[in-house]
C-alpha cells in the first residue's frame, strides 16, 4: 500500500490493535461514531439502510478527517416500524443505557470528542439523553481523568446541501422514510439492491407518528409521502460526496471549538 492509498483509508477502530489507539490518543482524542436502524424502508428499500448510510458517511468523512472512525451502531430505536417484519428494535431506554455506556468506555480511554452520525431521526431525542446522561457519569465519577468530555450530533440526511439537493431531484416525493435520497444511497453501495426497485403506487402523505399498530395504519406499505423509485445510484455518489464534505467541515470545526 502506497502512502496516498494510506491517506485515502479510513482510520476504522475495528483493524487497529490497542498499541495503535494508545498511539492514536497521543495526537487526536477524537472519534467518530456512527449509529443507524434496522428497519422496514418502504416494500423496496433495505431494511439496513440507516446503519448502511450512516457507515458509509462515517468513513467517508475518516477519510477526509484523519479521525479514527468505530464500528457503525447497527440497531436503533425502531419501535414504530415494528409492525413490518425484519424490523429490529431497540427501546429508547434500552438505547439510551447502551449509548452512554460507549461513550463512557471510549472517555475512560481519554477520547474527549466524540462525532456521533447518525442515519435515523428517531434516534436524535435518545442519542441527546445518551449525552447529557454521560456527562453526568464522567464529571461525578473519580474512573474519568478528563472531564472535558463533548459529543456532537449530526444527522447526514439533513446536512442542509443534501436536503437541498433532495428538493431539487424529487420535490415533495423525497417524503419522509424511505427516501428516495437514502436508497439512492444504498444503490450507490449495494448495486444488487437495484433489482428490488419496481414503480410503485402512489404514497400515502407523511404525517405523525405514534404506536406501531397506528402507524401500519396510517403508511399501509411502510412509505411516509416518498417515492422510492426515482433513487439512482449516481444520485446516490452525489449525497454521500456532500454529506461528507459538509460533515468533514463540522467535525474539524468541532475539534477546533474552545
Ligand atoms: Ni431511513
Amino acid at each position: 500500500m502506497t502512502y496516498s492509498d494510506h491517506l485515502k483509508t479510513p482510520l476504522r477502530l475495528d483493524l487497529c490493535s490497542w498499541k495503535e489507539v494508545e498511539s492514536y490518543l497521543t495526537v487526536c482524542k477524537a472519534i467518530i461514531l456512527p449509529i443507524g436502524s434496522i428497519e422496514q424502508h418502504g416494500p423496496t428499500g433495505a431494511i439496513g439502510t440507516d446503519a448502511m448510510t450512516a457507515q458509509a458517511v462515517a468513513l467517508e468523512v475518516s477519510k477526509r478527517s484523519k479521525v479514527l472512525v468505530a464500528p457503525v451502531q447497527h440497531y436503533g430505536m425502531a419501535e414504530h416500524h415494528l409492525g413490518f417484519p425484519g424490523t429490529m428494535s431497540i427501546k429508547p431506554s434500552t438505547l439510551l443505557v447502551l449509548m452512554h455506556d460507549l461513550l463512557c468506555s471510549l472517555a475512560r480511554h481519554g477520547f474527549q470528542r466524540v462525532f456521533v452520525i447518525n442515519g435515523h431521526g428517531g434516534n436524535i431525542a435518545t442519542l441527546k439523553a445518551a449525552f447529557a446522561e454521560s456527562y453526568k457519569t464522567i464529571l461525578n465519577s473519580d474512573e474519568f481523568q478528563e472531564k472535558d468530555f463533548r459529543c456532537k450530533l449530526k444527522n447526514w440526511f439533513m446536512v442542509p446541501e443534501v436536503f437541498q439537493k433532495a428538493n431539487e431531484l424529487y420535490g415533495e416525493m423525497e417524503g419522509q422514510h424511505a427516501t428516495p435520497s437514502e436508497i439512492s444511497l444504498t444503490l450507490h453501495l449495494e448495486p444488487s439492491l437495484q433489482d428490488k426497485q419496481v414503480p410503485l403506487q402512489k404514497p400515502v402523505p407523511a404525517g405523525p407518528i405514534y404506536s406501531y399498530k397506528d402507524f401500519q395504519k396510517r403508511y399501509p406499505d411502510g412509505r411516509m409521502g416518498s417515492d422510492p423509485y426515482l433513487a439512482k445510484s449516481t444520485h446516490g455518489k452525489v449525497f454521500l460526496e456532500k454529506a461528507a464534505s459538509n460533515l468533514s467541515n463540522d467535525l474539524l470545526n468541532f475539534l477546533k471549538e474552545s
